[in-house]
């Protein structure tokens, strides 16, 4: 029997490397991501944390290379998490002019000026409690905690910050923070907003690395709900409004369709965050030898993009940006 004429055939587009190269509608590229740093003030030499094989706390001493190798992989930015010596009923450590993450965003400017230094903004890893601001009874009270971001931007800002990251999920914390920074005179000093996080099981291993654990109950009153798609819209919409320059979502992996949702939705550079749980399930599968390690990361990182990520923060940054070289070679 003959076949039809008009057979369609999307095959021919597929036929060889060079083929697929010309139709290819996504790209990546190290310029696309941010490298999450944790720096601890307690330690004298880097420590492993144990669910996120090749992750380590630094101390402030060792800030200084890691930044200058981020930089030298051609990797734009990182984000400073802090380990603070102290903590307290209130996290007062964040805004404290000598505290970890001031004191390392100096080392990271003076080693590397030309990478952008983000400052996650926050009060769970300062906090006795754990949680991402101030308690009023079991509840983290909104405005007391904003009043607090307030400063702690501040004082990143003081200290050299490229860029703050409040991810508190604090609402309103966009307009307080951007108020403060522009009545200290850092009116050009860019506000990434994690708009879009979700209460995820996803964040475990990350409060092992940053000790952020809360003491009790949960991150669902100030968090969202996973069930919850339009929310993210007025999520985003709002921090928007706020004057956010950049929007991030997060997790990222389980949310590719909020990741596209929110992208269509507005105009603003967008940030997707693969987290912590995300990175120790390849890790956790490649060492059994169940997965090709580089070719799932960097699959799962070019979907990132396709779904309309422009910045990914990753602690796979590393290794793709070396393997994106190794390619090219
Ligand atoms: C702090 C913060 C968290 C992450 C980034 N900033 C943890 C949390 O909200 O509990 C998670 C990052 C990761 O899991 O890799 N608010
Ligand atoms: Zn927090």
């Amino acid at each position: 029997m003959s076949l039809p004429d008009l057979i369609v055939r999307p095959r021919r587009l597929r036929k060889s490397p060079t083929m697929r190269r010309m139709v290819r509608e996504t790209s990546l590229s190290a310029n696309d991501f941010i490298y999450p740093l944790f720096v601890d003030e307690t330690i004298s030499e880097p420590r492993e944390v144990a669910s996120m094989p090749g992750v380590s706390r630094i101390p402030l001493s060792h800030v200084g290379d890691a930044v200058r190798e981020v930089a030298a992989l051609g990797i734009p930015g990182v984000i400073l998490f802090g380990i603070p010596a102290k903590k307290d009923a209130i996290g007062s450590g964040a805004w404290d002019t000598h505290g970890v993450v001031q004191q390392a965003i100096r080392e990271a400017k003076k080693a590397s000026p030309e990478t952008c230094v983000i400052a996650d903004s926050c009060f769970c890893e300062y906090t006795d409690h754990g949680h991402c601001g101030v308690l009023h009874g079991d509840e983290v009270d909104n405005d007391e905690t904003l009043a607090n971001l307030q400063k702690e931007a501040v004082s990143y800002a003081e200290a050299g910050v490229d860029i703050v990251a409040p991810s508190g999920m604090m609402d309103g914390m966009i307009a307080a923070i951007r108020t403060a920074l522009d009545a200290a005179g850092f009116e050009s000093l860019p506000i990434m907003s994690y708009a879009v996080k979700y209460a995820s099981g996803y964040f475990g291993p990350f409060r092992d690395a940053a000790d952020s654990t809360p003491s009790f109950g949960d991150r669902a009153s100030y968090q969202m709900d996973p069930a919850n798609r339009r929310e993210a819209i007025k999520e985003a919409e709002l921090d928007m409004a706020e004057g956010a320059d950049f929007l991030m979502v997060k997790p990222a992996l389980a949310y590719m369709d909020i990741i596209r949702e929110v992208k269509d939705a507005n105009l603003l550079p967008m940030a997707v965050y693969n987290v912590s749980g995300e990175y120790a399930m390849i890790k956790a599968a490649a060492e059994k030898g169940w997965i090709d390690e580089k070719r799932v990361v960097l699959e799962t990182m070019l979907s990132f993009k396709r779904a309309g990520a422009d910045l990914i923060l990753s602690y796979h940054a590393l290794d793709v940006a070396r393997w994106l070289n190794d390619d090219r070679q």
